[in-house]
């Protein structure tokens, strides 16, 4: 296997073993024909991108059915609101600014330049979400993005001065067309601005959740700027961002077009004194991924000997690594309760834990629920103080397994 940015051979560390769909909620009538595939991770010597070694086919992932619709967190709602006023404010300075967002999904981002009628175009391949986007008065087509896409835009749009994506630039294993769009698409003054899952705090926090089908790449700066510079551009900014857990946000421009923030540096000497491009990091990160696993398994068998209940809070993407890396099944949790309507009646991928309304755990608390969205624990805290008042405890494993109880939540 050769890195996907660099070409130089790469090694896996280490492997989750037998994988299935992050996103596949299924009915119990495909349980025999669930896809799996090996789960196994490489860090290359040379660029220093993380990636998959072997990634799903981008249909089986992304299609019609795509179960994750960006609009289920209020704070994420917050958030792409923020970064769009960003967006708008600092970086669209002609007279009739063209914007375009990939992985737009259902507009969460895009309605706000859809609403301030600027010119805009969300990419979002899979069909459903992009419909909702629509409905949202969102402009927007549903296919991949890549240099192709980019050369069909420009003849119809013309040049963009902004190119956007949030958590999707890390899931697109042809990264050299992508950049090249990103090329094709922008106006010599144009800027790219992205954002998705850090390796840093990946690394730092054993968030290994973030490794699934999807996130084919964990990006860091020294990464990012190693496949940026082979197309003539630079990172210019970047700024961490608290989403998922630990993301970081860039932002690309042509070389020479702008001053360079010192936030560059200072990162990338982080980036050194974290050793991200040292092999024996993620030696390290893969005992902190067992040990992790195994204090959460015997967690959670000694809390069933108990006799006592454990539901599992949101079917995150990010869960479905933890529940099959970890070996969790039906018999540990009785069921997810999830807020998403296509999620509920289905079951987990790999695991087939089955997948309920939110209302479930509201009618019955259990004794214990398992935080799978943990990146959202502001909001869940705030709207679970009953839960916590009648007693129920929460399991986490971020930073570290550990069970909290109200007081320490408050
Ligand atoms: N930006 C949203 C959605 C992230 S999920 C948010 O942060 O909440 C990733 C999205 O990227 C999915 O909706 C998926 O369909 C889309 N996607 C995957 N590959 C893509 C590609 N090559 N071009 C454009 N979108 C893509
Ligand atoms: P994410 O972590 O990938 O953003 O996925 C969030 C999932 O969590 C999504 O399926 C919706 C679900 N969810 C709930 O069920 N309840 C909540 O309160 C929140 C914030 C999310
Ligand atoms: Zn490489």
């Amino acid at each position: 296997m050769n890195c996907r940015v660099c070409k130089t051979p790469i090694e896996s560390f280490m492997s989750f073993g037998k994988m299935p769909i992050a996103n596949g909620f299924l009915s119990r009538e495909h349980f025999a024909r669930e896809y799996f595939f090996e789960m196994k991770v490489a860090s290359c010597t040379k660029c220093g991108m993380f990636q998959l070694i072997e990634q799903p086919d981008r249909e089986k992932m992304f299609n019609e059915n795509y179960a994750f619709f960006s609009g289920t967190s209020k704070g994420m709602a917050v958030h792409f609101g923020e970064f769009a006023e960003h967006v708008k404010k600092d970086f669209l300075v002609s007279a009739d600014p063209f914007v375009v967002e990939i992985g737009s999904n259902d507009g969460i981002m895009m309605k706000h330049f859809a609403n301030a009628k600027i010119r805009h175009l969300g990419i979002e391949p899979s069909a459903n979400v992009a419909q909702k986007a629509k409905e949202n008065g969102v402009n927007t087509v549903s296919r991949f993005f890549d240099a192709q896409c980019a050369s069909d835009i420009i003849k119809e749009y013309g040049q963009a001065d902004a190119f956007l994506g949030a958590n999707v630039m890390c899931h697109i294993p042809y990264m050299h067309s992508i950049v090249e769009g990103i090329k094709i698409l922008l106006k010599p003054n144009g800027v790219a601005i992205f954002e998705d899952p850090y390796l840093g705090d990946v690394i730092e926090q054993i968030t290994y959740d973030q490794i699934y089908d999807e996130h084919v790449f964990l990006f860091s700066v020294s990464s990012i700027k190693y496949l940026f510079e082979q197309y003539g551009m630079e990172v210019v900014d970047v700024e961490p961002q608290e989403t998922h857990g630990g993301s970081m946000r860039y932002v690309i421009a042509p070389k020479g077009a702008q001053k360079i923030s010192a936030k560059v540096h200072q990162q990338l000497e982080k980036e050194k004194m974290l050793g991200l491009h040292k092999p024996e990091t993620y030696e390290q990160f893969r005992k902190n991924c067992e040990r992790s696993r195994d204090e959460l398994l015997g967690l959670m068998n000694k809390i069933r000997k108990q006799g006592n209940r454990i539901v599992g809070y949101a079917a995150t993407s990010k869960s479905t690594t933890i529940i099959n890396y970890c070996g969790i099944t039906p018999e540990h949790i009785e069921f997810i309760c999830d807020t998403t309507p296509i999620k509920q009646g289905k079951f987990s991928p790999g695991a087939h834990i089955p997948v309920k309304a939110y209302e479930e755990f509201v009618k019955d608390y259990p004794e214990y629920a398992l935080l799978f969205a943990y990146n959202h624990s502001k909001e869940i805290m705030a709207k679970e103080q009953k839960f916590m008042q009648s007693g129920g405890k929460w399991i986490v494993y971020v930073p570290k397994v550990q069970v909290l109880e109200y007081d320490f939540v408050q």
